[in-house]
């Protein structure tokens, strides 16, 4: 029992830690000890004193391969300098084997890397940070070796070629190719990660996203396109389990069509579209679900249509309309009506400064 709690904690702490966070998690931080793991009969380990265990209880099968609930005395990792630069470290508590390979110097030399015979092909995460080598991630480059997550990062990386992450389409649950020059990313097998619940590549330089390559990925629960200056084509539609969609500071310029982002996801809480020039939106672009909000500062809007935002705030969601050309005539007078839906609206202001909140509801009477 107590186990599972620290394995909880653990769990908290690392989806906490583990996001976009270049501080080395505390707990990964001092390697690995072997002769620290226990397995139990139920296969959850249980760290226990090294004297207490005892090497020749480590088994190993007829074919050579170790048991497969544990590893024994043999280190998951594989030999350092087979490996070098990059940094392989297990930590025995968690069962959590990294790969760090920020130091990598170029294409080919990660992938002689990854011909390197490994003990253990299913790796928790990989590290590629801050390196200013790696332009291109090549197909086939992990050579079988899989990932759960991913933190490709805040590196010159411009392409990504089809086929570069197959390895991991099964096992992938979080991607982050955050801040790097990309230009290409291979969107058509996008569906086969079939575990992928976080995805990010804000802040690169795709030119086109194809919206519908995101279709029928039912993990997915957090969806990162922020800051490419791309164009959006397509639409985001069957993401049952999407809770938050960043689409900000992409040129989307004129109308938001029906059924833009229409997931069939009850968790929806976020739709981020602010810094897009958008000028209007059709009526029915978004699923309607309680409590959403939905971010439209810095866009083109000069009204806010009835037809188009009352269902979102009569379902209990919120409009963010901020740094927009409302013009506040009389278009907007439902707003100002018993069912006071101005309330859910934050932080807009109109063409001649006034603040919407504060216009007088007398001056709707003659609507
Ligand atoms: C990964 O390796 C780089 C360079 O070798 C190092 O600076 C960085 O701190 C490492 N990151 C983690 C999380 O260990
Ligand atoms: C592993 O643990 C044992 C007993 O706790 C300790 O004596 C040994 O120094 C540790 N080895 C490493 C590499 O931390
Ligand atoms: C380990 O197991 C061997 C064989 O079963 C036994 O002879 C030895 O005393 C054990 N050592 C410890 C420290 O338990
Ligand atoms: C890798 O796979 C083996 C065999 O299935 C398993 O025992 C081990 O826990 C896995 N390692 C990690 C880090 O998930």
């Amino acid at each position: 029992m107590k186990t599972h709690i620290i394995i909880l904690l653990y769990i908290v702490v690392r989806s906490v830690s583990g996001q976009l966070n270049d501080h080395q998690n505390p707990l990964l931080s001092d390697g690995y000890n072997q002769s620290k793991v226990h397995v139990m009969q139920d296969g959850h380990q249980d760290p226990i004193p090294s004297d207490v265990y005892n090497q020749s209880k480590v088994h190993v099968k007829q074919d050579g391969r170790h048991q497969p609930e544990y590893y024994g005395y043999e280190p998951p990792c594989p030999d350092a300098e087979d490996i070098a630069p990059c940094v392989c470290t297990y930590d025995s508590v968690f069962n959590v084997m990294d790969l760090n390979c920020s130091a990598v110097e170029n294409e080919d030399q990660l992938k002689q890397i990854f011909k390197t015979d490994f003990p253990f092909k299913n790796f928790t995460s990989l590290r590629i940070e801050h390196n200013k080598n790696l332009k291109v991630l090549e197909a086939g480059v992990f050579n079988g070796i899989s990932f759960e997550n991913i933190y490709i990062v805040s590196n010159k990386l411009e392409v990504i070629e089809l086929q570069a992450l197959d390895s991991c389409h099964e096992t992938a649950t979080e991607l982050y190719l955050i801040n790097n020059k990309i230009t290409s990313f291979p969107f058509d097998e996008l569906s086969l990660f079939s575990k992928l619940r976080d995805f990010d590549i804000s802040y690169n330089s795709l030119s086109v996203i194809p919206a519908d390559a995101f279709h029928g990925l039912t993990a997915l629960e957090y969806l990162y396109i922020s800051d490419n200056n791309a164009d959006i084509v397509g639409t985001f539609q069957d993401l049952p389990n999407l809770r938050d969609v960043y689409l900000n500071s992409n040129p989307i310029t004129t109308t938001i069509p029906v059924q833009f982002i229409k997931t069939g996801s009850s968790d929806l809480s976020s739709i981020g579209l602010s810094g897009n020039n958008i000028v209007s939106v059709e009526p029915g672009a978004f699923d309607i679900v309680d409590g959403l909000d939905i971010d439209m500062d810095h866009n083109s809007l000069s009204t806010l249509d009835e037809a188009t935002w009352r269902p979102y705030l009569e379902a209990g969601g919120t409009l963010e309309a901020n740094f927009n050309p409302l013009v506040c005539g009389c278009d907007i007078a439902w707003l100002f009506a018993e069912d006071q839906l101005l309330e859910q609206v934050y932080n807009a202001w109109c063409t001649d400064g006034e603040f919407l909140h504060d216009l007088d509801p007398s001056i709707f009477d003659n609507c």
